[in-house]
């Protein structure tokens, strides 16, 4: 996923080489500039044991604990704090697996990445103590020169490499002019506007709608990717083979359809970084810190209003009988549609209707085989580039469909690490992650791998033999919103005491949006609380509907 927020690793590599490209090529250009604007505006902060349930341990339920005890501390009123977790680990989409089972080799297979400017992350990280890794020490050199390649299934648009030589430059300036320092300006200035979001006067925010509209944001929610890059002057080669491709391998969608944020997101690249050992250690030392009693395993089944305006949770603990508890406040951290809790009454500012999230199939597997050169039409001797990331090719536009991965067939395909498999100690192997909509076939992974013969035709990666496939792992997310041009979101407050974190996702779906909002629920119930020990209405908030 992309970010100002985060990228993925091979994309943010690609993105920063083409930066530096430009610079350089940009000495011997003169070039003009235009500068951000601003405008404030907006809502002030601040505010007994309050009892407080959230529903979900992924970032946004996470750092929504970790403030919300922050908070408790600073000011003194004491909060009890549940968290109701229906899987059996702490990170939600952000996760990891050990190639092997080897905890030595942890893979990310959700979130994987995150920026400098990702205030909340990186604070927290440093703050738990934990290792941060860039993501050059998080990619290490796998195969030939940690080559990247926008491939469009056909031939590779573009392939960069780490030197950076004269004849790269030129090649790039000939082929893009100033398009990527127009758009490094253009996120930077979008940069500008979103870190208003932390602090006063928009910090915290009761409706996301309004808080895109005060920062300046809705121009660029509400226009295609595509046609906010045209208003930009940044070039259609240029949309298409850069930005398309990183808006493909981040959120799965090309540019017709997602809107321009999502777009300039993804292009926010800074000092791409990573957690040693997977990024959920930062949701579990938030968790930790926060003091919070954490029930994994325990999926949450309703939430009733009592008439009294406490809300009575029931929940489900894995193979027992269902347990009822009463809250004063109640934070749903993760996305509605998915949760199947039943809310009654019906909370009269409920979301209008789901918004449509991608289907992302990821697989990791090993194995002692590079990639193809055949597959990607080079010569027997050639090195493919070790991270493939996609475009459409010229001249195919498929508009705002969903479906739009086109021939490729895949978003991406990276080469994350080498490995000793235990089965064979002495021999290195890579470690692969694929992107794409469907489940890949065995025929695919065969031909990726230029392993001749294919099996049958539904047979799929684990029927291949264990001498080229040594570890594999499977797994499909809901992994974020179709990022369709919109001008509303969810709101933040569904009805008294109700809280939801999600609304952000439309907006951008990213571990830091989602931990952003946890924190800006966080201070919004301490609000909440003082406003009403000193005498002002409780709901006097947010939703839009
Ligand atoms: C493959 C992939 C790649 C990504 N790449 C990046 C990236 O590089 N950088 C980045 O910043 N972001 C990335 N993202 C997006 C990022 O992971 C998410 O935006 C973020 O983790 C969402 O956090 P959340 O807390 O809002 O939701 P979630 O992480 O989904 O947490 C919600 C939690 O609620 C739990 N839950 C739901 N219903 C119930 C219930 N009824 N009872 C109890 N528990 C319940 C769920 O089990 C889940 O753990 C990626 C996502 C995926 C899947
Ligand atoms: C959760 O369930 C899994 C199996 O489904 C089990 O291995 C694990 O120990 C459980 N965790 C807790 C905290 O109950
Ligand atoms: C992160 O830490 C820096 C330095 O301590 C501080 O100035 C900044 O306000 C913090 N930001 C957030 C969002 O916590
Ligand atoms: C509010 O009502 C619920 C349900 O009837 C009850 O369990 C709870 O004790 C009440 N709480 C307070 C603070 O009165
Ligand atoms: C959770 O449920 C699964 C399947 O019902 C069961 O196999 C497992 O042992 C349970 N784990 C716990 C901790 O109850
Ligand atoms: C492959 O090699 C042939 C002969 O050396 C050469 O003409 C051709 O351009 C090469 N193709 C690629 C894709 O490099
Ligand atoms: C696989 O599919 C192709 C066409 O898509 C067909 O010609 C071939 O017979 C199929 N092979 C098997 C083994 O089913």
């Amino acid at each position: 996923m992309c970010s100002f927020l985060s990228s993925s690793p091979l994309w943010a590599r690609t993105w920063i080489q083409l930066v530096q490209y430009t610079l350089v090529a940009l000495l011997l250009v003169p070039l003009a500039t235009s500068s951000g604007d601003q405008q404030p505006l907006g809502t002030v902060t601040d505010a007994t044991t309050k009892r407080i349930a959230i529903i979900g341990a992924g970032a946004a339920g996470s750092a929504n604990a970790y403030n919300l005890r922050r908070l408790s501390e600073s000011s003194q009123l004491p909060v009890d704090i549940t968290v109701f977790e229906r899987e059996s680990y702490i990170g939600g989409r952000s996760t990891t697996v050990n190639a092997f089972g080897n905890p030595e080799y942890p893979v990310e297979v959700g979130g994987s990445i995150f920026v400098d400017v990702n205030y909340i992350l990186v604070n927290a990280s440093k703050e738990l103590g934990l290792n941060v890794q860039s993501m050059g020490a998080a990619h290490p050199r796998a195969v030939s020169e940690d080559k990247v390649g926008i491939w469009d299934g056909e031939e590779f648009v573009f392939i960069m490499n780490d030197d950076l030589n004269w004849w790269t430059i030129a090649k790039m300036v000939w082929k893009y002019g100033l398009a990527p320092i127009r758009t490094r300006n253009l996120v930077q200035r979008t940069i500008d506007k979103f870190l208003k979001f932390y602090e006063d006067p928009i910090f915290p925010f009761e409706s996301l709608t309004q808080a895109v509209t005060e920062v300046g944001l809705l121009d660029t929610t509400l226009s295609p990717g595509s046609a906010y890059l045209e208003r930009n002057r940044i070039s259609p080669d240029f949309s298409r083979e850069m930005i398309q491709s990183s808006t493909r391998v981040n959120y799965g969608q090309n540019l017709a359809l997602i809107h321009g944020l999502g777009a300039a997101a993804c292009m926010s690249t800074g000092n791409a970084m990573s957690v040693k050992g997977g990024n959920w250690l930062i949701f579990d030392g938030m968790l930790k810190a926060s003091g919070a009693d954490v029930r994994l395993n325990q999926t949450v089944t309703s939430i009733e209003r009592n008439p009294n305006g406490t809300l009575t949770v029931t929940s489900v603990p894995n193979g027992s009988d269902k347990e009822i508890a009463v809250f004063d406040e109640v934070v749903i951290a993760g996305p509605l549609q998915y949760s199947d809790i039943s809310i009654s009454p019906l909370p009269k500012h409920t979301p209008k209707e789901p918004t449509p999230f991608v289907t992302l199939h990821v697989t990791l597997f090993s194995s002692p085989h590079k990639l193809s050169p055949k597959f990607f039409g080079f010569n027997d001797t050639d090195k493919v580039p070790n991270s493939i990331i996609t475009t459409l090719p010229k001249g195919l536009d498929l508009g705002t469909r969903p479906d739009g991965v086109g021939p490729t067939n895949f978003w991406s395909i990276s080469t994350l690490a080498k490995v000793n498999p235990p089965s064979v100690r002495n021999e290195e192997h890579f470690v692969y992650k694929i992107f794409s909509p469907e489940q890949p076939t065995a025929e695919f992974i065969s031909e990726i791998l230029g392993l001749g013969d294919s099996t049958d035709n539904d047979s799929t990666i684990g029927d291949l033999p264990q001498n080229d496939i040594s570890w594999f792992y499977e797994k499909v997310w809901h992994p974020y919103p179709y990022l369709y041009p919109r001008s509303r979101f969810d709101p933040i407050l569904l009805a008294p005491g109700l809280w939801y974190t999600g609304g952000v996702e439309a907006f951008v779906s990213t571990m830091e949006t989602s931990a952003l909002m946890g924190k800006n629920i966080a201070a919004l119930i301490f609000k909440s609380w003082e406003e009403t020990s000193t005498g002002f209405a409780e709901d006097s908030n947010a939703g839009e509907f």
